[in-house]
């Protein structure tokens, strides 16, 4: 789901070659289908295009049905959507803050409910959601994306703990800098790291049953230090 990120383009692809059914899933039906019959045509397995929109909560259940009829039981599932919003915006009106929250945490939540119940009827499957090293600690410059991507890290959390009896497993993956529409124009003296290196840690992760991946790896430690700031001196920083 977010099928337009490159970041998911990549995994899709990655989970293509190994000769996996795939559904792409994204806001735009007419790309998400260019997407499916590239996959279908290169690598020769079953693809299904779906309009997918996070905010359109009431169609989550539904969308999940669709897919499991038409590819069979959901193996993995990846929620690679996400809107970082103006910071600026989202202070001026809460119609923009609210956008921000519905989209990355509001949305996940309801796609992963819905993912979760076929999934415990099923006996097996992953979620890997995407999360961000920004919902690691509020900051000044970001906080409402920041904040439901912390959210969104600690429902993964949760939902992790609750499925694990029942042979279904959630990856968290806090991306640092990757380069995508995102991070387009950022300067930035750390390494952005390429959506296909990013998609090849992702199938690994969830290949492994890996619980949290930082990706870049080193962004651990950045937020290891960056965490390890005491409140009285982090709120007189500027980041
Ligand atoms: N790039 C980074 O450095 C970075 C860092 C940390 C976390 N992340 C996370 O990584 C994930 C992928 O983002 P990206 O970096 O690849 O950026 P991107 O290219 O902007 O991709 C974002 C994706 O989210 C989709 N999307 C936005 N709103 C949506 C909605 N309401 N319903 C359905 N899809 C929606 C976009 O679809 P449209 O094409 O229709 O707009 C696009 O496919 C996101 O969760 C993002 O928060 C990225």
């Amino acid at each position: 789901m977010g099928a337009t990120s490159p970041i998911a383009r990549a995994t899709a692809r990655l989970y293509a070659q190994q000769g996996r059914p795939v559904c792409v899933a994204a806001r735009k039906q007419q790309e998400a289908q260019r997407l499916a019959d590239d996959l279908k045509v290169r690598h020769q397995v079953p693809t299904l295009a779906i309009a997918f929109d996070a905010t359109d909560f009431d169609a989550h259940p539904g969308l999940v049905k669709e897919v499991s009829k038409a590819l069979g039981p959901i193996g993995v599932a990846l929620l690679a959507f996400g809107e970082m919003g103006q910071q600026e915006d989202s202070q001026e009106s809460f119609e923009s803050a609210h956008k921000v929250i519905d989209i990355n945490y509001t949305g996940a939540v309801s796609i992963c409910e819905a993912l979760a119940a076929h999934m415990v009827k099923e006996g097996q499957g992953a979620i890997v959601g995407i999360s961000s090293v920004a919902g690691d600690r509020g900051r000044a410059s970001n906080y409402f994306y920041g904040s439901a991507k912390g959210a969104f890290t600690l429902y993964l959390q949760g939902l992790r703990n609750r499925l694990f009896k029942d042979n279904v497993h959630v990856v968290t993956v806090k991306l640092g800098f990757i380069d995508t529409r995102m991070t387009f124009g950022m300067e930035t003296g750390i390494p952005i790291a390429s959506p296909r290196s990013a998609a090849a840690a992702i199938v690994k992760a969830a290949s492994r049953g890996t619980n949290t991946l930082y990706y870049p790896p080193f962004w651990a430690g950045i937020m290891g230090v960056i965490k390890s700031i005491p409140e009285g001196i982090f709120k007189r920083l500027s980041l």
